[in-house]
């Protein structure tokens, strides 16, 4: 692909102009990367403000070999999706949600990060620059990969001097090799993902290389993922490695809450007010352990899992079953709830999608 230039208006509305969509086995998508055509590029330096960015063709891109983010991990990521609708516009869901909080990632990572404005502006070019690689309508839909990090060179541990923003895509299907069938899940009670005080609240890079040596293990068991139990009681549940999680237990759903170790999950937070107009009880507070031993259903959410229900949990070597091996009722209305509306098929009665 040649180099587009600067972006502006006029490119952008371009893009809107490509109509194919690219010969891909949609059938097949998992969650891997399948390169696209152009990528976004913006840069900062120590003026603190972010240049306008360009659409560039997807590829490689030079770092210092000193760069802040190779050298001490200064570096965040963000994930949202976009869905094809029948009559072949694109929804985005909720990207301002992605954009502040990218600004509060970057706060607690000592880096400047692009406004709101130009955090939407530059996920809806890049989706548009690359819009013949959204999935058919039901296919699947184009993940959106915002990245952050400190580019400028350090020596010394320092915040970098220059700051580089980049947003890439890649068409998808679901992410665990189960599909929609439930997944399995290993309770870590030797490695943590987060303590207090640390950066679990934020999507830092980091946090995803530390939880790949538990993930590593549990793959090599035959488990789906890992969930991780906070790091000071080894007690309360927190996370998967990719996902948040709820417990179901009669009319009550009940999911960890916000507490600094745990990841302020965009789906996770639009389950919570699906469920709560569908009228569950939700609750957000310390889950115990035990209280998997007893719940009726559980599911993970995250905007690469989207709803997955699980199937089932062992901790000290004894496992829970849940669903019967099925999908479980709640989960599955939720899933279709939530789906359905970042789809638009049906009306968005939240006001969350932004039509491209
Ligand atoms: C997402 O759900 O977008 C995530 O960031 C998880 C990632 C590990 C795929």
């Amino acid at each position: 692909a040649e180099p587009v230039g600067r972006c502006g208006a006029s490119l952008a509305s371009n893009y809107t102009q490509t109509s194919e969509i690219v010969d891909l086995d949609w059938e097949n998508l998992g969650f891997g990367l399948v390169q696209t055509d152009y990528m976004y590029i913006a840069k900062c330096g120590p003026d603190g403000n972010f240049s306008a960015g360009e659409m560039v063709p997807f590829g490689p891109i030079a770092l210092n070999p000193s760069s802040g983010v190779l050298n001490y991990g200064q570096g965040l990521f963000e994930g949202l999706k976009a869905y094809r609708k029948t009559d072949g516009s694109i929804l985005l869901f909720r990207p301002e949600e992605n954009a502040l909080r990218m600004r509060t990632g970057a706060e607690r990572m000592c880096m400047p990060a692009p406004s709101v404005e130009q955090f939407v502006d530059a996920v809806k070019q890049t989706v548009l620059a690359n819009k013949r690689w959204v999935p058919p309508t039901g296919k699947g839909s184009l993940y959106i990969r915002p990245l952050l990090m400190g580019s400028g060179a350090v020596l010394g541990l320092a915040p970098a001097p220059e700051y580089t923003f980049i947003i890439f895509v890649s068409p998808v299907g679901n992410y665990f090799k189960e599909g929609l069938a439930p997944i399995n899940l290993i309770v870590e009670d030797k490695f943590h993902r987060a303590t207090p005080g640390g950066t679990g609240c934020v999507k830092t890079i980091g946090n995803y290389a530390s939880v790949l040596m538990a993930q590593k293990i549990a793959k090599e068991k035959g488990y789906s993922d890992v969930l991780y139990l906070d790091a000071v009681h080894k007690k309360y549940l927190e996370e998967v490695s990719s996902c948040n999680i709820f417990v179901v237990k009669g009319n009550v759903i009940s999911t960890p809450a916000i507490k600094g170790t745990i990841l302020p999950g965009i789906t996770r937070k639009s389950i919570i007010d699906v469920a709560l107009s569908k009228g569950f009880q939700v609750e957000e507070r310390l889950v115990s352990v035990d209280e998997l031993l007893d719940a009726d259903e559980v599911f993970c959410t995250g905007t690469a899992v989207v709803v997955s229900p699980v199937g089932s949990i062992t901790y000290q070597g004894k496992s829970v079953q849940y669903g019967h091996q099925g999908v479980g009722v709640v989960s599955q209305q939720l899933y279709t709830a939530l789906t359905s509306l970042q789809m638009g098929q049906t009306e968005d009665w939240m006001g969350w999608t932004m039509q491209l």
